[in-house]
């Protein structure tokens, strides 16, 4: 059986991430691929308890390394027990963060050092890289705009404006330098992202092997 294709999907808050999931998984149920949907932190039992605690925002402040690992620690159990059995049984998994939110909010927004992010995700996921990811680019303002009607804010949506350019600069450095990420420019309107993310996806299935 053939090895199922590992998606991603990023951006900051308020970037539509949901929507676009919605259409990825349109896209491939009406091709008859196989697939699951997940989200970081969380995808197990373990992850979604410690998303809990990681959103909270009634708590004492957490350091940022504490955040990192946390988030790596959800990661591994997510890999072990969900994302590495269901490509192997020829699904598709769509995943909601992984990674490169790591990179863009510990790394860029908290300032923790990229080599560290980079040994833990040597640790944790030796083998396991996205086949392709999809970062979802708005302005942070109007991220953050659109983040705020959708009611009460996380921990995260709590932070200033710097700490989300930060984010997003990761984000945007990190698809400049690999092949494997589009870019959509999630400030345009609904049905141009829809059309967008259905042209990267199809044209990714169509070199997926
Ligand atoms: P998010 O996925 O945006 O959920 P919702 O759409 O329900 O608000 O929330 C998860 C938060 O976790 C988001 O602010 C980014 C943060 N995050 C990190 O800081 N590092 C990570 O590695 C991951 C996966 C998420």
């Amino acid at each position: 059986m053939n090895r199922g294709a590992f998606l991603t999907v990023e951006g900051l808050e308020g970037a539509g991430k949901s929507s676009s999931i919605n259409i990825i998984s349109e896209v491939l149920s009406h091709k008859n691929i196989p697939y699951i949907c997940t989200r970081e932190p969380g995808g197990t039992l373990l992850g979604e308890h410690v998303r809990k605690t990681l959103l909270s925002k009634s708590q004492e402040p957490m350091q940022p390394m504490t955040e990192l690992l946390l988030m790596f620690a959800c990661r591994a159990e997510h890999i072990t027990r969900v994302i590495e059995p269901q490509l192997s049984d020829g699904k598709w998994v769509v995943c909601d963060r992984f990674t490169d939110s790591s990179f863009a909010y510990q790394g860029g927004g908290r300032g923790l050092n990229f080599s560290v992010i980079h040994s833990l995700e040597t640790l944790t996921l030796p083998k396991i890289r996205p086949d392709h990811t999809f970062i979802l680019d708005v302005p942070v303002a109007e991220g953050l705009r659109r983040a705020s009607r959708r009611g009460e804010s996380d921990r995260f949506e709590q932070e200033d404006i710097n700490f989300f350019e930060r984010a997003r600069k990761v984000f945007l450095d990190r698809s400049r330098a690999n092949k494997a990420y589009s870019v959509v420019d999630a400030s345009n309107s609904e049905g141009q992202v829809q059309t967008d993310i259905k042209k990267y996806l199809e044209s990714f299935i169509k070199s997926f092997k």
